[in-house]
């Protein structure tokens, strides 16, 4: 059986970058601009909520937990802080590290932090990570978060349950990059500008976790360690419970999110723990949009996806008989019934002349100031150039770049978020009237350009703003 290589500095990368499938266009479905714009908007309040119960459920278990050691009772309020600590922190996690869960950046971060130490991830390597894991998903030699690889192998499933090996590995890697010492996956997607803050930030992890051990050393009890530390690790059967729905026994190598990524219908308590992440399908084709707004994108567009899993249970049978023909036949893809349709050239990278007009004085028009929207964004191409106008409000319009500068992806798919550009690929976000790279990945920024409004109309010069 041929051994295929997943790391991301071997054999596998070279191919999959040969083959076009390295940083390459996916398949998007069709979906009105109006109505995308609406769903991705930004709120503090739904994830206020949700953070405060994850929060208060979590700090209640604990309390439960602590007033009853040693009793039968502190069994199963160790069972939920654990699952709320190892488990759910990971859905807090991923929303936040899209910056999408809130509209405040700073809450957004907060709970990333926070959530990074629960799960013992550190947070610029796996926010690079991700990004990767977004840009190239489920491409072997690419994607660094393929956990079930082929052929599978089942016990090792079964076992991550426990996660034991994971958490093993994720503690050492953060000793070593505490250490300085940064592995080669990292090393590969995080900019050497970030590695000194990889490195503080494992300090920080480790040093906690190290106090943690000192005083269950001192008091030589296990107590401390089961609240500060351990629960990485006997909390984490809920991350791979939720986990191994997304992708396990998918497509590898398409550049279509349908075909690998799961949607499985989920009650509202799981939902409420997962942050809507089973809608999985539509946040890998949409990120901009946030948790709380998955269903109506999934009512918006379940009609040129595959139909999605019916129930959790439905979707573990699909997984674990298909992992167990993996095994026999690594080859094997789950049959999909996937539309025939398509999709939508939103971030298709074509320059052309488009609906622009001469202005006056050889300005160039770009349209009647009413017929964009605050907060629409939409592409010209002039002069063999791509450029992003934006409405950023009733008074205020900005005229920018039109592609990314992380990726090359074109903004005009994206939003506008509290007077930034926010890029719809991995929600870098530039200042509307700079063009200041003010979101990670994007690390440079886009041309801003001045443009004004001449009695009902868009007028520009395309002269760029002094930044
Ligand atoms: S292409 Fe990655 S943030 Fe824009």
């Amino acid at each position: 059986m041929t051994v295929v290589d997943y790391g991301l500095t071997g054999d596998s990368s070279l191919v999959a970058v040969e083959r076009g499938l390295a940083n390459a266009e996916w398949f998007l479905p069709e979906i009105a601009d109006g109505r995308l714009r609406e769903l991705q908007a930004r709120s503090d309040g739904r994830a206020a909520v949700d953070t405060m119960v994850w929060l208060l459920l979590l700090v209640g278990s604990a309390v439960v937990a602590y007033v009853s050691l040693w009793s039968w009772w502190s069994l199963p309020a160790f069972v939920v802080y654990g699952a709320l600590a190892g488990g759910a922190a990971d859905a807090r996690w991923h929303e936040c590290g899209h910056g999408t869960a809130f509209r405040s950046g700073r809450a957004n971060d907060a709970v990333y932090y926070l959530a990074s130490f629960l799960l013992w991830r550190g947070p610029t390597v796996w926010r690079w990570s991700h990004y990767r894991h977004h840009t190239d998903t489920l491409v072997v030699g690419r994607d660094a978060e393929i956990v079930f690889q082929r052929p599978p192998d089942l016990v090792r499933t079964v076992l991550a349950y426990t996660h034991l090996r994971g958490g093993a590995q994720m503690f050492r890697r953060l000793v070593e990059h505490s250490f300085g010492r940064i592995d080669d996956e990292a090393a590969d997607f995080v900019p050497d500008t970030e590695l000194r803050r990889v490195v503080w930030e494992s300090r920080v992890f480790v040093g906690i976790v190290a106090a943690s051990a000192f005083a269950s050393l001192w008091w030589w009890s296990v107590v401390p360690l089961l609240f500060v530390g351990l629960p990485t690790i006997y909390g984490a059967w809920l991350m791979v419970f939720f986990g191994i729905t997304q992708h396990a026994g998918m497509r590898e190598n398409v550049l279509d999110h349908r075909y690998n990524t799961r949607t499985v219908y989920m009650n509202p308590v799981l939902r409420f723990l997962y942050l809507n992440m089973n809608y999985h399908v539509e946040h890998h084709m949409f990120p901009s949009v946030p948790y709380h707004a998955l269903p109506a994108l999934h009512d918006e567009i379940k009609d040129q996806l595959a139909p999605a899993v019916p129930s959790t249970p439905a979707a573990y049978r699909q997984i674990f008989t298909t992992l167990a023909r993996q095994r026999r036949d690594p080859a094997y893809e789950i049959p999909l019934d996937v539309p025939d349709v398509a999709g939508a050239p939103r971030h298709r990278i074509t320059v052309g002349e488009t609906n622009w007009a001469h202005g006056p004085d050889g300005a160039v028009d770009l349209g009647a100031a009413d017929s964009l929207d605050v907060g629409e964004l939409r592409r010209f191409d002039v002069g063999g150039r791509t450029y992003v106008l934006g409405r950023v409000t009733a008074d205020e319009f900005a005229l920018c770049d039109g592609l990314c500068s992380h990726q090359q992806v074109h903004l005009a798919g994206g939003a506008i978020v509290d007077g930034q550009i926010e890029c719809p690929k991995h929600n870098a976000r530039f200042d509307a009237r700079t063009g200041a790279a003010m979101r990670r990945p994007a690390r440079e920024p886009i041309g801003a350009y001045r443009v004004e409004r001449i009695g009902d109309r868009i007028v520009s010069r395309l002269e760029e703003r002094t930044p």
